[in-house]
C-alpha cells in the first residue's frame, strides 16, 4: 500500500519549491491501477488512463511504465501521448463533437476511435470504408455520476448517439460497410453504484447482435474515490463480478468472447495529488473567520463548478484546536474552497493541502486575473522532482501580439 505523503514531505516541498504547488505521488497511482487491475483479472480487460485528468508528461511516462494505456479526449491529447512515448495501438481517442479532420488525423496516427455522431460515422464510412476499424460512443440514456455537471449517458446530454438511433447507424455501416470492433459508453464521473455500469452493459447486449465484427466492449470511466472523509470508492472486485456474471448470463449466438476497456481518470490520478497553498490573510467578522490563500479558483475550480468537496489539511498546524474557518481564493470572484469548516488552528503563514487535487485540477487551471499557473512537483521513491515550471511574466505575454 502507497502511504499518504506525510506532512513533514509536503512542507518540504512547499518550502523548495513555493506555493502554490501540485505534488503528486506516483506510487499512488501504481497502487490504484494494480487494483484495478487485480478486481478484473476474472476477465479480458485493458484500461486505458483518461489522460484529461492531469496530462503532464511525467505522469504519462509513468502511466505508460506501469503498463497502462491512455485514453484521449482531443488530437493534441493524442500528440501529447504519442510525445509520451505510447504506441499507437494503446492509443484511445474518444471523440465528442468535433471536426472531421481531427478524425482523419487520428487515423493517420493509428490510434483507436470512438466515434460519437452519425454525422461523422458517415464521413469516416465514405472515406475509410471497412479499412480502418472502428468504435462508435453510444447514448444509452441513463442517469449516474455525482453531479449533473459530469452526467453524460442520459437523454438531453449531448454525448455519443442515441440508442434509438440504431437504425439509422445501420444503415450507415451497412453503406459503407465500416468495421465495427467497439461498443463505448461512458454515463458519467463519481459513480459508486456498480449497478449502474451493469445497466449500461445491459443496454449494449441489446446492440451486440447488430455488430457482427464486434471484439471490444467499452465502458468508459466514471469510478469514484473518496472525497468525504469516510466515503468509500467504487467496489472495484464487485463491479468484476457483476459484469462477468452480465455477460455469463448474456452469451452470444456464436459464444463470442469480449474484450472489455474501461477509461479510468479520477480513480488512477485523483488521490494521487495535493494542492499546497499559503494562507495569506485572516479576516474575522461578525459571523465568520476567513482565511484567504495564495490560490483560487484559478487552480483548482471543482468546489466552484461542481460544489465538489475538497479535503482540507492544515499540515502546518495538524494538532491545533479545531474551529470553523471559511476558505476562500485569492481571484476576484467568490472562489470559497469551504465554507464553515472545522479545521486545525490556522496562523497566517501555515501551509494548507487540498486533498484529492490530482485529477482535474492543474488540468483545468487558467491565467484568470493574470496570475501564474503553479508549479507541479512528482514525489517518486521519496524523492520530490519538479516536473513543471510555475509560470512567469513571460508566459503571461508569450501569445500576445503586441501592435506597435
Ligand atoms: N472516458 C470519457 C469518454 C470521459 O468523458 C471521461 C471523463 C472519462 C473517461 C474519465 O472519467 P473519470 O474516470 O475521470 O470519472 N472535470 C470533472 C470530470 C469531467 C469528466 C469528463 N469526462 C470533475 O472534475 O469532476
Amino acid at each position: 500500500m502507497a502511504e499518504q505523503l506525510s506532512n513533514e514531505q509536503l512542507i518540504g516541498a512547499a518550502k523548495e519549491f513555493g506555493t502554490p504547488l501540485y505534488v503528486y505521488h506516483a506510487e499512488k497511482i501504481k497502487e490504484q491501477y494494480l487494483k484495478l487491475v487485480d478486481g478484473f483479472s476474472i476477465l479480458d480487460t485493458k484500461f486505458f488512463y483518461a489522460s484529461k485528468a492531469l496530462t503532464n508528461i511525467n505522469i504519462l511516462r509513468y502511466i505508460k511504465e506501469i503498463g497502462c494505456n491512455v485514453d484521449c479526449s482531443s488530437i493534441n491529447e493524442v500528440k501529447l501521448a504519442l510525445h509520451a512515448g505510447f504506441e499507437p495501438q494503446n492509443i484511445l481517442y474518444t471523440s465528442n463533437g468535433i471536426a472531421f479532420s481531427e478524425i482523419e488525423e487520428a487515423v493517420s496516427a493509428g490510434v483507436h476511435i470512438n466515434i460519437d455522431s452519425l454525422s461523422n460515422l458517415e464521413k469516416f464510412g465514405k472515406k475509410y470504408g471497412h479499412s480502418y476499424p472502428v468504435g462508435i460512443r453510444m447514448r444509452p440514456n441513463i442517469m449516474a455520476g455525482g453531479n449533473i455537471k459530469i452526467s453524460t449517458g442520459h437523454e438531453g446530454s449531448k454525448f455519443g448517439i442515441p440508442v434509438e438511433q440504431l437504425d439509422k447507424i445501420e444503415e450507415v455501416v451497412k453503406t459503407y460497410n465500416i468495421f465495427i470492433r467497439t461498443l463505448h459508453i461512458h454515463t458519467g464521473s463519481d459513480i459508486k453504484d456498480v449497478d449502474v455500469f451493469v445497466k449500461g452493459i445491459e443496454v449494449l447486449f441489446e446492440l451486440i447482435p447488430h455488430f457482427p465484427e464486434l471484439e471490444v466492449i467499452d465502458l468508459g470511466g466514471g469510478f469514484k474515490v473518496p472525497y468525504i472523509p469516510g466515503e468509500k470508492e467504487t467496489d472495484i472486485n464487485l463491479l468484476a463480478q457483476k459484469i462477468k456474471e452480465s455477460f455469463d448470463n448474456h452469451p452470444t449466438a456464436d459464444n463470442k468472447k469480449f474484450q472489455l476497456w474501461f477509461e479510468p481518470g479520477k480513480f488512477l490520478v485523483s488521490e494521487c495529488g495535493y494542492l499546497l497553498a499559503e494562507v495569506t490573510v485572516l479576516k474575522e467578522t461578525a459571523s465568520t473567520i476567513f482565511a484567504a490563500v495564495d490560490t483560487g479558483l484559478n487552480h483548482l475550480i471543482r468546489p466552484m463548478m461542481y460544489d465538489a468537496y475538497h479535503h482540507i489539511n492544515n499540515i502546518s498546524n495538524p494538532s491545533g484546536e479545531m474551529k470553523a474557518y471559511t476558505v476562500t481564493g485569492n481571484i476576484c470572484e467568490t472562489d470559497t474552497f469551504a465554507a464553515n469548516r472545522e479545521l486545525h488552528e490556522i496562523r497566517e503563514g501555515d501551509y494548507l493541502a487540498f486533498l484529492n487535487a490530482g485529477a482535474y485540477g492543474f488540468e483545468m487551471a487558467s491565467n484568470y486575473n493574470s496570475r501564474f499557473k503553479p508549479a507541479e512537483v512528482l514525489v517518486r521513491n521519496n524523492k520530490s522532482r519538479l516536473i513543471r515550471k510555475r509560470d512567469d511574466m513571460k508566459d503571461l505575454l508569450k501569445s500576445q501580439v503586441e501592435l506597435d
